[in-house]
């Protein structure tokens, strides 16, 4: 469901240039709420993956929440950092080895607090002696084997992904930990992305299992994020109080059976953000390929801005609003679309087919039913807060990278990135 009107949406277009992203803060923090409020059976830290939304105002205003940072590359970190976030509340779980300058700095947040999350053999080589000299714990994520993504390329558990340390090296990695004197304090694992939830559960199982046989001084286990989030109407949230209630059963269990008390670690990303998220556009052209082809709205942004539908077969809600701010057809409204309700092909303005928001994970077009727009009217997509601003290709074709604003709870209307401009764009370049 949207939780911005119509007629701010009109408003907003009015005041700013689209296409923009617009964030809820209210929604972001009722899920900060959520994920916090997750049971847990010794204790319960709560991160963010910053990977899904960097924004430096996105950061401070999650971090203020009590949640600290999982960042995916030193410069991730330092991005953190430079946001106001102490290397304390920062854990690194990156696929980088570090050349030797940057694992000169990598150490020096280590000594100020930052977590490191080995990843490899090679990494805990790099790393092993300083970590040791210092007394550092080190945490290591673990390739379990088996994971759930919302697509094959969110599948981050299984043989096809090389993410963490797999088990069938887990040998080799604990003789080099033990030789040079590193200490694991915890066992992390992320399966995917948007998988099944009882995927979830059962690396729960598999996670324990691993952290009883690999992992005597371990005192805490990190179980990732994923959870799913209902982007459409046909789709369902994961239950993440249901799924925290599980995973304190098996924590307690493991206690019962071991006398280890363990503390537990979520870091979802897309939990806090995707629905909180909302592209807003404009239609530039309409266009009919024949009788036998499809009718096309044109938005002012489309893969640029948002990349997922292009990336993953991803399906997001439409909302098309007329420039005056008024509801003309929502997917979440299906049994109220108007006469002129068509199926109709969403594209971008970027010159290149897939530049689709109606495409499936095949990268055939995938018609949607939904009201015929006027040109200026506004289209917004919805389930855009995570994995959009972060990870779009905006400079494709020289568009520009969008603003991105803050809807704030007091009802103003913040910028927290200002469009950049065509200097921005050409800053780096060099001439001939
Ligand atoms: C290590 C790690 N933790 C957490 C996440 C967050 O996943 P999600 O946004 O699906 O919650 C990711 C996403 O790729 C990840 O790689």
């Amino acid at each position: 469901m949207n939780t911005i009107s119509s007629a701010q949406f009109a408003q907003i277009a009015r005041d700013h240039t689209t296409p923009l992203y617009v964030y809820d803060e209210a929604a972001i923090l009722a899920r900060c709420a959520e994920v916090k409020a997750m049971p847990s059976a010794f204790g319960l830290s709560v991160g963010y993956a910053m990977k899904a939304n960097a924004n430096r105002a996105l950061l401070q205003l999650i971090h203020q929440q009590g949640i600290h940072i999982d960042a995916s590359s030193l410069n991730e970190a330092r991005r953190a950092h430079l946001a106001g976030i102490p290397w304390r509340d920062i854990m690194l779980t990156t696929q980088e080895v570090q050349d030797d300058a940057n694992l000169k700095d990598l150490e020096t947040m280590m000594t100020e607090g930052l977590r490191f999350n080995v990843c490899s053999h090679r990494q805990l080589a790099r790393i092993a002696d300083f970590a040791a000299a210092h007394r550092i714990p080190l945490a290591m994520r673990v390739h379990p084997g088996e994971g759930s993504g919302e697509s094959a390329t969110r599948n981050t558990g299984d043989h096809d992904s090389s993410f963490g340390v797999h088990l069938s090296d887990m040998a080799a990695v604990q003789r080099l930990a033990t030789e040079r004197g590193v200490v694991f304090d915890t066992v992390h694992v992320h399966i995917g992305s948007g998988g099944d939830p009882e995927a979830w559960r059962r690396n729960v199982d598999r996670q324990l299992d691993i952290l009883a046989q690999w992992f005597p001084q371990a005192t805490r286990v990190n179980f990732g994020g994923g959870f799913k989030v209902a982007r459409m109407p046909d789709e369902a949230d994961a239950d993440i109080q249901a799924l925290g209630a599980y995973a304190k059963a098996r924590v307690l269990d493991f206690y019962q059976r071991t006398g280890r008390r363990l503390h537990t670690e979520v870091e979802p990303g897309t939990f806090y953000l995707a629905n909180a998220g909302y592209l807003l556009t404009r239609v530039i052209d309409k266009k009919q390929t024949g009788a036998q082809g499809h009718r096309f709205v044109l938005l002012d942004g489309g893969m640029e801005v948002n990349t997922r539908p292009l990336l993953y077969g991803a399906r997001h809600p439409f909302w098309v609003i007329s420039k005056d701010g008024h509801l003309r057809s929502s997917d979440f409204a299906p049994n109220d679309m108007p006469a002129d309700a068509r199926p109709q092909v969403v594209v971008g303005r970027c010159c290149e087919s897939g530049d689709a928001q109606t495409i499936d994970a095949t990268g055939r077009i995938a018609p949607r039913i939904m009201a015929e727009p006027d040109i200026d009217d506004l289209v917004v997509i919805g389930g855009v807060g995570a994995y959009a601003a972060s990870m779009s290709p905006f400079n494709y074709n020289s568009h520009l990278q969008a603003a991105e604003l803050l809807l704030r709870t007091d009802g103003r209307v913040q910028c927290i990135r200002q469009r950049q401009t065509m200097a921005h764009m050409l800053a780096n370049e060099l001439p001939l």
